[in-house]
């Protein structure tokens, strides 16, 4: 993984992917898999939704930071499964055969099979909605790794793969911030 500009790092979650969050703090660190996020500022700064009987909401509301991990569509089926099964019942990173790496800013491991990794520190928490705020402090890529393609929920069980890219950079100009 190689760092990767944090002024940028909103735009993996602005196309609104599937994500992985990885915490730490239990037994061994946890995974889970959310679509339910959003882009809240370019400083970066996100939210996200998930709620108690998630066995990872213990962890956030503990400790209050999380790695936002950027899966591609080749693991598109491992990343329904993380999200199949909780992490007070099985160690994910071995289930799954994924490997956790040592993040630079929080105690969650980056994931080193995605294609980027945001590490997040949890700024807010609006329980009556489940809304995590989180500003992100570093982020990680993998520039190697051929497949690049993101895929999004479309909430019935099936997803919808990144398709063609379209270009309106010259439109939006005076919108986009500074070395974006
Ligand atoms: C495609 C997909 C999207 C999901 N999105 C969310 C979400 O946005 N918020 C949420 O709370 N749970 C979501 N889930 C469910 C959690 O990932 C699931 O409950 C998971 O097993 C929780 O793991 P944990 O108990 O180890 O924290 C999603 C699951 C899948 C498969």
């Amino acid at each position: 993984m190689k760092p990767f500009p944090l002024n940028k790092a909103f735009t993996f979650l602005e196309p609104g992917p599937v994500i992985l969050v990885s915490t730490a703090g239990g037994e061994y660190p946890n995974i889970m898999t959310l679509s339910w996020t959003m882009v809240l500022d370019f400083s970066p700064r996100f939210a996200f939704m998930t709620g108690p009987w998630n066995y990872s909401c213990q962890a956030l509301i503990k400790h209050r930071e999380c790695v936002i991990a950027i899966p591609t569509v080749d693991m598109s089926k491992t990343v329904v499964s993380i999200g199949a099964c909780s992490g007070a019942e099985v160690n994910k990173f071995e289930k799954f055969k994924l490997t956790p790496l040592k993040a630079e800013f929080v105690n969650a491991p980056l994931i080193k099979e995605c294609y980027a990794n945001i590490e997040c520190r949890v700024t807010d928490y609006i329980k009556n909605h489940g809304i995590f705020v989180l500003d992100a402090e570093a982020a990680w890529i993998d520039e190697k790794r051929k497949e690049k393609r993101l895929f999004h929920a479309i909430g019935d069980g099936r997803f919808i793969a990144d398709g063609e890219k379209i270009s309106h950079r010259k439109i939006m100009a005076a919108k986009l911030p500074e070395g974006v």
